[in-house]
């Protein structure tokens, strides 16, 4: 099974990005889903055809899916929580604060990644697809199965104790639920979806873009993280890109020579990724038959089911007191090179090439030191950090 996910700022193209590759992936002979995490979701209007929290079928090889993970929290996790509020209560929370407090942080980004896990494998599909919700959300649904497993350690060592006061209250609540061994196989279910999602033969995360600088900007921003946290991203969608034999008049003519300047910060910035391109419409993508328009278009003769690129787009090691940043540059020629750091961005420049990063916030309050190129890999290094210049004011006790 394959699990392919699209990432991007809000309004990039991800949910057409999404069915289009679904469309594409059906056409070469896959048993595909795809499938919306979106709460706002659009999927059902890309593909111009009523989806519900169940995959429906929509050609001979394509699903289509839109889950409620509110309704989803509801129905599995609804006991979970309606104990962990009743513990909560008996250790004298508020009524209200307790009902809030027993909303385990990033339970519903969890439930939605478990659900699709789960339907991929009852569905026998050969790939999954997820149309995400805007990059924000996502990065962090991605890092919840750990934040998640954090959480259900402390409850479940809260157990011996509490349990013991809370036991009778929360059998008449829950009668002949037994919330260890819930909880207990969440966190399974947790850890081995979190095997999925880094798995690169299996998971593969996909950002989409414009030509445009703050939605570069944000992607670069997910990429980084994406790396930090090891999972495998896989290429680069570039839609949106006019074109420009066909710009006539001044107006457009100008567009198109600005997108070629943001096209060619695509390249730098995610050099050695594949980058697809895909023309900018000049009209309403709605339907199968557009999508399969658009997905040729953008993928050609390449398989987008396969895993397109492997290995890693950036590496961060701790080496004593300091960090080192890596990153491959495969295409890039031997120059010299020039670094700036402001705050949390980092310029650097090697001959003609130039990328611009959103550093994570550890290298971001850290001096960069010293940048090497060599062997197509260039090396930052980041020293201790700067401490903090020193106040006359006495501390807040
Ligand atoms: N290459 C393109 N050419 C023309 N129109 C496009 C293109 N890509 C997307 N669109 C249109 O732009 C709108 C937004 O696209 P889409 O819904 O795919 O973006 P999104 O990233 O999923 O947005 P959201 O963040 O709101 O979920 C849609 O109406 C879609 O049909
Ligand atoms: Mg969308």
């Amino acid at each position: 099974m394959r699990l392919i996910l699209y990432l991007g700022k809000g309004g990039v193209g991800k949910t057409t990005t999404a069915a289009a590759t679904a469309v594409r992936a059906a056409e070469l002979g896959y048993r595909t889903l795809v499938v919306s995490t979106d709460v706002a979701h659009s999927l059902a209007d890309a593909l111009d055809a009523p989806l519900g929290a169940l995959p429906t079928q929509l050609t001979e090889r394509l699903w289509g899916q839109e889950i409620n993970v509110l309704d989803e929290v509801r129905q599995h996790w609804g006991q979970l929580r309606t104990y962990l509020s009743t513990l909560l209560r008996r250790r004298g929370v508020d009524e209200v604060a307790a009902e809030e407090l027993a909303i385990i942080p990033g339970m519903e980004e969890v439930v939605s990644l478990l659900h699709i896990r789960r339907q991929a494998r009852d569905g026998n599909f050969d790939v999954v697809i997820v149309d995400a919700a805007p990059t924000g959300e996502t990065v962090r649904l991605l890092t919840m199965p750990e934040t998640f497993q954090w959480y259900a350690a402390r409850v479940m060592d809260w157990e011996p104790t509490t349990l013991k006061a809370a036991r009778p209250l929360v059998k008449a609540l829950v009668p002949a639920a037994d919330m260890f061994a819930t909880l207990e196989k969440l966190t399974k279910g947790v850890e081995a979806l979190r095997e999925t999602l880094l798995d690169p033969e299996v998971s593969s995360y996909r950002l989409v873009v414009n030509p445009e600088r703050m939605v570069i900007k944000e992607a670069q921003r997910a990429a980084t993280y994406l790396a930090l946290f090891g999972y495998p991203v896989d290429g680069v969608v570039l839609n949106r890109v006019l074109p420009v034999e066909a710009a006539e008049g001044e107006f457009m003519k100008e567009l198109a020579r600005i997108q070629q300047g943001y096209r060619q910060m695509v390249y730098d910035t995610f050099d050695p990724l594949p980058i697809w391109q895909s023309p900018h419409y000049a009209r309403d993508l709605r339907g199968v038959a557009d999508l399969s328009l658009v997905g040729q278009a953008l993928f050609k003769d390449v398989d987008p089911v396969k895993v397109q690129f492997q290995g890693k787009t950036q590496e961060i090691v701790r080496d004593g007191d300091e960090y080192v940043m890596r990153l491959p540059l495969p295409h890039v020629e031997i120059g010299k090179v020039a670094m700036t750091k402001r705050g949390d961005e980092l310029f650097i420049e090697i001959g003609n090439f130039r990328r611009d990063m959103i550093l994570p916030t550890t290298l971001a309050e850290r001096p960069a030191r010293r940048a090497v190129f060599k062997n197509g890999v260039l090396e930052v290094r980041f020293g201790a950090p700067e401490a903090l210049p020193a106040t006359e004011e006495a501390p807040v006790v």
